[in-house]
């Protein structure tokens, strides 16, 4: 890296954005944060400070207010940017869809606006599996006709399009974007002192539900469904450790300096599907504990079976994930138990 970059992470105190910012400060980054602390908390910044021995520049900002986040460009020479800032709960946003699409969307094109502005050429937004809804077992970027169930994976989509078309056009100068498209990030830092600090609620993801099983924060875990089409019945997702995708984002941002290009998106995930029970098996067994667990009916939304094809950014980059399903459940168990939630 010539003279130092500049990385403004939004949403950079939330599960994802903690590990990014971490790795971002290892590779000898600046890192900005700006988060407006709806699903997390400032207590998120003085761990990552304790953590990286350093004191790190945070905005309490929110991705609708264009003159605040414009502040943080006046202030800061910012020379790239990872966009996570969104809400993120599928049912919530069936039940407040337009809630969704004013931080999802809206925020999405005040960022890219003022960033066009102020000359940033580089781009990282954090799109989501989500955005290839029940189509397709084996998710490829080249596949068309993609049909997104909830609105939070309608947001998605359309934020891809919007950075996609603005890239594009020929009044614009600097942009350049990369939508990275998450599968199932879940475990955690391994040092135990960071991890998925957002609330629990009723329909908290997967290894969310089971780390407040295991810190006791609730008596048991209900598995939604057991009439798939799958090996146990239970559906299966491609579940990829929170430190692969924060290195695969500090990979990603040299990719802006090797190819030319407009607009690009990739997947993020191991190629790898589990369904939910050896989910729960592999959690137990390789944490050498046991909890409850209960069948009960499927969850409005739910798709039956998703993984992912990651040739693409192999080839780009020679990302792949690193991590196994063994040390997913070792380092969220480390974390569930090492910190108790407020
Ligand atoms: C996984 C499986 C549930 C909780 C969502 C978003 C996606 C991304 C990841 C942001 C499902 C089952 C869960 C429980 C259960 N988020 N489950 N009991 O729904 O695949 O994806 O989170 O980018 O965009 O859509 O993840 O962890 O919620 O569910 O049986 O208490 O675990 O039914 O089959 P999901 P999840």
């Amino acid at each position: 890296m010539s003279s130092k970059e500049c990385i403004l992470v939004t949403g950079g105190l939330g599960y994802i954005g903690c590990h990014i910012v971490v790795k971002l400060h290892e590779a000898g980054y600046d890192v900005i944060i700006l988060d407006n602390l709806s699903n997390t908390s400032k207590d998120v910044l003085s761990i990552l400070n304790s953590m990286l021995k350093t004191s790190l520049k945070f905005y309490e900002t929110d991705m609708r207010d264009k003159i605040g986040l414009e502040e943080v460009f006046k202030n800061e020479k910012i020379t790239g940017i990872i966009h996570l800032a969104a809400k993120k709960s599928v049912p919530e946003s069936v039940n407040n869809p337009i809630d969704y699409y004013e931080n999802n969307v809206i925020g999405t094109m005040n960022l890219i606006q003022i960033s066009e502005k102020y000359k940033v050429e580089k781009f990282i937004f954090s799109s989501s599996a989500s955005v290839y809804g029940d189509l397709y077992n084996v998710c490829k970027e080249s596949d068309l006709g993609l049909s997104p169930v909830s609105p939070y994976a309608c947001t998605k989509l359309s934020s891809e399009l919007i950075l996609r078309n603005f890239c594009e056009s020929t009044n614009t100068k600097h942009s350049r974007v990369i939508s990275l498209r998450y599968f199932n990030p879940v475990g955690a830092h391994q040092s135990g002192l960071i991890g998925d600090f957002s609330k629990l609620t009723d329909f908290s993801n997967l290894f969310k539900v089971i780390e407040s099983v295991v810190n006791g924060q609730k008596k048991s875990l209900s598995i939604f469904g057991t009439d798939y089409n799958t090996i146990d019945g239970t559906p299966v997702r491609d579940y990829i450790h929170i430190e692969d995708i924060a290195e695969g984002h500090v990979i990603m941002l040299k990719y802006f300096d090797k190819e030319t290009f407009k607009y690009d998106v990739f997947n993020m995930g191991t190629e790898k599907g589990y369904s939910v029970k050896e989910v729960i098996e592999a959690y137990m067994n390789s944490n050498k504990i046991k909890f409850d667990y209960n069948y009960i009916g499927r969850r409005p939304g739910d798709v039956e079976s998703i993984r992912s094809d990651c040739s693409k950014i192999k080839k780009a980059m020679g990302w792949s994930c690193k991590r196994s399903l063994d040390d997913m459940c070792k380092d969220s168990y480390r974390w569930a138990t090492q910190y108790i939630s407020k």
